[in-house]
């Protein structure tokens, strides 16, 4: 199964894949063309006036290339980086102590920020606004706190979650950009780029294959191509064309809308077990043996993307395109109470 995880968070063997083909400059960064040309004048006019790049809070599921953007705009700037995230940071002291050693103009990247706790938060905010922090040393009647300066620095926040960041936090960050899913063309871009530096031999039909299934997401691209490419090493000469990419993903169970095994057992619970819906969150998760999480962050913005399930006050349910894409008849969950046996 875990082999199978196509969609799943990082693993290490990819993680190193996926960092030789990161683009490291703007130019080279396909797609997001908004996002990509706000942040430009941003870094010009951040370089020409000398100062540090406002804070910036980059949202949107995961996979999009946030990391990717942090370094890109590390890389332009000319600062290095450091890179953490939001659990990774237990207490106040964990972010005094990051802060105080930055270097002037430097990154800090803090992914899933929306998971800092309170207390640290609270350290943030002065460090964002004024670039100071303020320590409390002792306790009781005897506390002082210390004011300490820091150096200037760039905040650059990632979060699957924008809606769970507290409004404090949120209002400090001056460039505010969301990150959306990718056209299948900037996609078969992408995947055409990553095969040229991996020294793959794809034709524009196979890397379109690839990319019309990667659910709007270049970490699954990039994943796919590398399982793709397998496929036609062992079983077809090597380059992967149109056919290839079809028989491969086919073989891993990725359907024509880039669906796989677990996104079908979530519309299938639905339809299937809990009559079309709605059904809550954690209900859905248990039932398909998934955290809940996973399915929210992960599994759901594609396919509440591709209309196939909608949110409601009162749980998930399934849309007719759900019950035409399974095969299933619309409508009969109520003549037949819901069962497809
Ligand atoms: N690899 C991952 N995301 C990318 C992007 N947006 N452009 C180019 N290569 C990428």
């Amino acid at each position: 199964m875990a082999e199978e995880r196509l969609i799943s968070a990082n693993v290490l063997e990819e993680d190193m894949a996926e960092t030789t083909i990161r683009p490291l400059q703007l130019d080279d960064y396909i797609g997001q063309d908004r996002v990509k040309e706000n942040i430009k004048i941003f870094i010009s006019a951040a370089l020409e006036r000398g100062e540090s790049l406002d804070h910036v809070l980059l949202s949107g599921p995961p996979g999009l290339g946030k990391t990717t953007l942090a370094a890109i705009i590390a890389n332009e700037l000319g600062n290095p980086i450091r890179k953490t995230s939001g659990p990774a940071i237990e207490r106040p002291g964990d972010l005094a102590a990051i802060l105080t050693n930055l270097e002037p103009g430097e990154i800090l990247f803090i992914d899933e920020i929306h998971r800092l706790n309170r207390a640290v938060e609270e350290i943030m905010y002065p460090a964002m606004e004024d670039f100071v922090i303020d320590i409390i040393i002792g306790k009781g009647p005897a506390a002082r706190t210390l004011r300490l300066d820091l150096p200037p620095f760039t905040l650059i926040g990632a979060t699957t979650r924008p809606g769970l960041l507290s409004s404090p936090l949120r209002d400090r960050f001056g460039i505010i950009s969301r990150l959306d899913f990718y056209s299948p063309e900037d996609l078969a871009a992408i995947i055409t780029r990553a095969a040229t530096i991996l020294g793959i031999a794809i034709e524009p039909e196979g890397a379109y294959e690839i990319a019309v299934r990667s659910r709007g997401t270049p970490r699954v691209a990039n994943r796919l191509l590398r399982r793709v490419r397998d496929y036609a090493l062992v079983k077809a000469g090597g380059t992967i064309t149109r056919a290839t990419a079809k028989k491969a993903l086919q073989m891993l169970e990725i359907d024509e809308w880039g669906l796989d095994t677990v996104d079908r057992m979530i519309l299938e619970a639905i339809i299937v077990k809990f009559a079309g819906g709605p059904v809550g969150l954690e209900t859905l998760a248990a039932a398909v043996s998934e955290e809940h999480d996973t399915v929210s962050d992960v599994y759901e913005p594609y396919l509440l993307k591709m209309g196939l399930i909608q949110k409601t006050p009162r749980g998930r349910i399934a849309t007719e395109r759900a019950f035409q894409h399974l095969g299933l008849p619309y409508g009969a969950k109520t003549e037949e109470g819901g069962l497809f046996e």
